[in-house]
């Protein structure tokens, strides 16, 4: 039995292959290498270069790998991009997913694990948002995966394939034995860029608006270290393994952080300052977004070993340093 990754090649997806590797599994990854990086993927597994679209090239991969398990994270992921360019998200995330999901089927792979988002919600409240939730994207990118979701319900009524499909909050950190971490240029996510400015990688970062109905007026997010995601997913695969049926549940820890204690913990982790400038609030930003996880919890087994801010910052920073070091070799 082999586990397909797809954009294993990516941030959370390369976690996820060490993830999978470290129990013993045998893995086979699929990437374009479009935002990806080769020496990402661990070298045990297996990289095929190339589109997750490409009914032959997956069918064949299925075929010899003898694949039982796709866990789909390959996508585009930059949310303001899909308010730009909405007809490219729903090419890559929405209508390459159905081939995706359509070449599971025909070729009988059981199980589909599929990467999604806090962003299928509505604009969130304070309160920790349940899978209940009212469904309301407000862009494209959250709608991509949302349509996704749907295919995957779908197709699961209708053929012999069962799913999990994981929301994700904030992910965060990087594999704390620095063997992956988040590596894209041109990063907007909050811990990175506050680690990239206290390594002087930029001159300073700003606070996107300090004026929110929260304790200390900036937002909160619910951020979720990354290796505790990715061994969300190993209990999802377990769970369908051992005949457990579909099911959607979000991955976060259910308590959030604001942006001015984000920046603290990285202050802390660095052990200096660096320039942190107050600015208007970013157009699209709620307030607050918290998980409820409980479902998580229950369904998969699932105990965050990392759900400690300082910690995931730790390994953002200690990644980050790497990278620095990877980059200036390749000069
Ligand atoms: N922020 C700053 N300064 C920065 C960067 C971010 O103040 O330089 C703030 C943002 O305004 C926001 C918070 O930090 O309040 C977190 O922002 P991120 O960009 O790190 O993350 P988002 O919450 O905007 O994005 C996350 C996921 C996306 C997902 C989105 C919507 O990373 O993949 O939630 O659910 F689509």
């Amino acid at each position: 039995m082999t586990v397909l990754v797809t954009g294993g090649a990516g941030y959370i997806g390369s976690h996820m292959v060490w993830e999978l590797l470290d129990a013993g599994e045998s893995v086979v990854v699929l990437d374009r290498l479009s935002t990806g990086f080769e020496w990402a993927v661990a070298p045990e597994a297996k990289l095929v270069v190339g589109d997750v679209a490409d009914e032959d090239l997956v069918g064949s991969i299925i075929r010899d790998n003898k694949v039982d398990a796709i866990i789909h994270f390959a996508g585009s992921i930059v949310v303001p991009e899909s308010v730009a360019d909405p007809l490219a998200y729903y090419e890559n995330n929405t209508s390459k997913t159905r081939t995706l999901i359509e070449t599971a089927v025909r070729e009988g792979v059981p199980h589909f694990i599929f990467s999604s988002t806090a962003a299928v919600y509505g604009g969130a409240g304070l309160e920790p948002v349940r899978e209940d939730a009212r469904l309301a994207p407000e862009s494209p990118y959250g709608l991509s995966k949302l349509m996704s979701e749907w295919m995957l319900r779908d197709a699961g009524l209708a053929h012999d394939i069962r799913y999990t499909a994981l929301r994700y909050f904030n992910v965060a950190g990087a594999d704390p034995k620095g063997r992956t971490g988040q590596s894209t240029p041109g990063a907007t996510h909050l811990i990175k860029v506050a680690c990239e400015t206290a390594l002087g990688k930029r001159p300073f970062m700003q606070v996107f608006g300090t004026d929110y109905p929260t304790p200390d007026g900036t937002c909160m997010r619910d951020y979720i270290h990354v290796s505790d995601l990715a061994a969300a997913h190993r209990l999802a695969l377990q769970r369908l393994r051992a005949g457990g049926p579909s099911l959607v549940a979000n991955c976060g820890y259910s308590h959030g952080y604001s942006v001015l204690e984000v920046i603290e913990s990285v202050r802390r982790a660095f052990g200096r300052d660096f320039e942190v400038k107050m600015g208007a609030r970013r157009p699209g930003d709620a307030a607050a977004v918290v998980a409820n996880s409980d479902l998580a919890r229950a369904e998969l087994g699932w105990t965050p070993q990392r759900d400690d801010l300082d910690q995931i910052v730790a390994d953002a920073l200690a990644w980050e340093r790497i990278l620095t070091g990877k980059n200036s070799a390749r000069g």
